[in-house]
């Protein structure tokens, strides 16, 4: 690794173990003592905030950013750049990334029983979805430190992200994903972005154990989410929120889970934030899974948190078809430290709500759908009240997995599966397409009758 990346690491962030509390060098993965986990700190915080400045002059400076022409003030990411670790200019990798809109969803409000809903649409990123967050910085981070090679095991998203940072990096890629279930259209993204593409008959969790041993062997720069600076990245969506928020925080952010850093960003964010006083109250982070992938679900009602129940991992929401995530210990700690929650969905639950949020012009793709599903449960259960405050992170964009949707809308996604009897109730929410004769009679008939 280049001397100067070093130097420039020690004195702005840290890399300490979330186990045993000793500090690593930047670029490793785990502790060498314990092999937890690490994450970064800031110890200059303390005594001098951020880059020197108080929370009101951060809000100020990163609103300010986004009328600047520079690409690291149009960037969602590096416009937070004070609370990020310290990265020459000159290295940044941006697609300007960040930067995402809020929606209301007042019909899935209405579905879900309470008053406001909002989401936090990640998937309008470059690539589609919240990956592009974490990999600007991650990606940026592997080109300071000298790096020539990235890699990632992914289930589609992590190495669509990957592919296009390390090709605007000037970076080489590999990508490990799972041969079979995956979407099409995250696959090709690697393609066409120029990373080597491996599928291999295994799951994701079985390309995460061959990518870890190829990463020991060789020069080849992880990328995938234990890598701590993608979770800095992460991170800033969580800022980001608070500030189209008003710096008011909502009472419930819902994620989904898969290998769990995304809920483990966003709950560093808000500590931070509270910490460096630009939120008096933690919003509860929520998790949601889907029932066929939930380890973190069984390992918390199983052993009250103690130990990981891995899991034999299935589901349509291919993104989080994970049964051993590598971050259940930050993510814990978030739900815990929020007082948040987790809770399962089924697979009818999961495509109702995806197609719920696509009727109201916000496409997402199923893993990001558990969301709802997953609010319309904590509502019931009466963890959620109907007039608090919710953000629901959709991680990905609806394009992402349109075979998922059209299977929907053409009645077949469940043929054949044992929810198939059950899907039936799915069908006002179908829409299939309508093959006609090319006839203006025909168009207007099937016109007059939708108006009725
Ligand atoms: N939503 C989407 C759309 C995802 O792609 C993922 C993870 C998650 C949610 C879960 O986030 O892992 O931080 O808990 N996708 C990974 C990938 C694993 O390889 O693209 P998490």
């Amino acid at each position: 690794m280049a001397e100067s990346a070093i130097k420039s690491e020690k004195s702005v962030s840290q890399l300490r173990c979330i186990g045993c509390g000793r500090t690593a060098l930047p670029d490793r993965f785990r502790c060498e003592h314990c092999r937890d986990l690490l994450e970064i700190i800031y110890p200059g915080w303390k005594e001098s905030g951020p880059g020197g400045l108080d929370s009101a002059s951060l809000k100020q400076l990163w609103r300010d950013r986004r009328s600047s022409l520079d690409p690291s003030d149009q960037s969602g990411v590096w416009r937070f750049r004070e609370i990020l670790p310290d990265i020459s200019q000159q290295q940044v990798i941006t697609i300007r990334e960040g930067n995402t809109p809020v929606y209301e969803l007042p019909h899935c409000a209405k579905s879900a029983g309470v008053r406001h809903l909002y989401a936090k649409h990640q998937g309008m990123n470059p690539t589609g979805s919240f990956k592009d967050t974490g990999m600007t910085v991650a990606a940026s981070f592997a080109r300071q430190a000298g790096y020539r090679w990235v890699a990632c095991a992914s289930t589609g998203n992590t190495s669509a992200s990957m592919a296009a940072y390390a090709a605007r990096g000037g970076l080489h890629s590999l990508v490990l994903m799972p041969d079979g279930k995956i979407s099409w259209s995250k696959l090709s993204q690697s393609l066409d972005y120029g990373a080597i593409t491996c599928q291999l008959k295994t799951d994701f969790d079985g390309c995460v154990r061959v990518l870890n041993e190829v990463v020991e062997r060789m020069p080849v720069y992880l990328l995938n989410s234990v890598n701590p600076y993608r979770v800095e990245g992460q991170k800033t969506a969580a800022f980001e929120l608070l500030e189209q928020l008003g710096w008011e925080p909502a009472d419930h952010i819902i994620v989904p889970g898969g290998n769990l850093a995304n809920s483990s960003a966003i709950g560093k964010a808000l500590r931070e934030m509270k910490q460096l006083g630009f939120i008096s109250r933690l919003p509860k982070v929520s998790v949601i899974q889907a029932e066929g992938a939930n380890p973190l679900v069984r390992t918390i009602r199983e052993t009250g948190g103690e130990k990981l129940v891995p899991v034999h991992a299935d589901t349509m929401a291919t993104a989080i078809r994970i049964g051993n995530p590598a971050s259940w210990k930050k993510a814990l700690r978030v739900i815990r430290e929020t007082e948040g929650t987790v809770e399962q969905v089924s697979e009818i639950e999961i495509a109702l709500a995806k197609a719920e949020i696509g009727a109201e012009g916000i496409g997402c793709e199923p893993a990001s759908a558990v969301t709802l599903a997953g609010l319309k449960k904590l509502v019931k259960q009466g963890f959620v009240r109907p007039n608090e405050s919710i953000v629901l992170v959709l991680t990905g964009h609806l394009m992402k997995d349109a075979d998922f949707t059209l299977k929907f809308h053409r009645g077949d996604l469940f043929t054949g599966t044992p929810y198939e009897q059950e899907s039936h109730a799915l069908k006002p929410q179908q829409r299939a397409p309508l093959v006609l004769e090319p006839s203006v009679e025909a168009v207007i008939q099937l016109l007059r009758s939708a108006e009725k």
